[in-house]
């Protein structure tokens, strides 16, 4: 109903505070050109992912859910000098299109990929030790629990989770998730608030925000380990 709106207040706010990128409008170009599906976050959301990982001093960042390397390009620049970035893709397709775009930024060295289900590749991570200064959750929404219990996992106080896609066209009020193609997706992102609720170490400091823009009526909830 107010897409168009939404797009060009997208747009105007992009045209005036984030400029030109070549890298980043070339890896949307890239994944569009390899037939990626365009749910990337938004530029703006972008940079608002960057800036978190600035302010939280991060040294150490996890994503799970790659797609074309949009995000991770993102938030590998919000890396404190030295930093690493782990992303997690279960789909070889689109980890090739995302190794190429990222390279292309000059993150290569920066930016490790695991390919395989995240559900596999985040226990071997817990395995290894590996902690996390921030975390983004952006896979497939159905598995959203899981991803967060491993995060906590991978978690020290301080460690910033965020997880996309928490309204999804206000499709969270469907009582058990509603009976849609989508309600297995839903049931996971309600879970996730139950789970956000009761977790002691991140229940009294977290919150979900529900936006709109040129990705449409959505929202990403920030929480914060102690
Ligand atoms: N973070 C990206 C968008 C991610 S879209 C960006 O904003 O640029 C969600 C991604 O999660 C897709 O690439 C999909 O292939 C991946 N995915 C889906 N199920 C997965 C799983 N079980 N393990 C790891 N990745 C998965
Ligand atoms: C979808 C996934 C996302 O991570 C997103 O931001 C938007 C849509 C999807 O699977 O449809
Ligand atoms: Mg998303």
């Amino acid at each position: 109903m107010s897409q168009e709106l939404w797009n060009e207040v997208d747009r105007y706010i992009c045209d005036r505070l984030l400029g030109e990128d070549p890298a980043l409008e070339a890896a949307l170009a890239a994944s569009d050109a390899a037939g990626l599906p365009p749910i990337a976050v938004t530029a703006n959301q972008g940079k608002l992912m960057q800036m978190l990982a600035r302010l939280r001093g991060a040294g150490r960042i996890l994503e799970i859910g790659t797609l074309g390397g949009y995000s991770t390009i993102w938030l590998a620049r919000g890396l404190e000098p030295g930093g690493r970035l782990v992303t997690l893709e279960v789909n070889p397709r689109f980890a090739a299109v995302a190794a190429e775009n990222i390279d292309r930024a000059g993150l290569g060295d920066v930016v490790e990929m695991r390919v395989g289900p995240a559900l596999e590749t985040l226990p071997a991570l817990v395995d290894e030790g590996a902690v996390f200064d921030l975390i983004f959750i952006d896979a497939d929404k159905a598995n959203y629990p899981g991803y967060f219990e491993h995060s906590l996992e991978l978690s020290r106080p301080g460690t910033v989770i965020i997880a996309d896609n928490v309204v999804r066209d206000g499709a969270i009020l469907q009582s058990g998730g509603g009976n849609g193609p989508d309600a297995e997706n839903i049931r996971g992102v309600q879970r996730l608030y139950e789970l956000l609720a009761a977790e002691p170490r991140v229940s009294t400091e977290v919150t979900a925000i529900q936006t709109v823009g040129s990705k449409g009526h959505d929202g990403f909830a920030v929480a914060l380990v102690t």
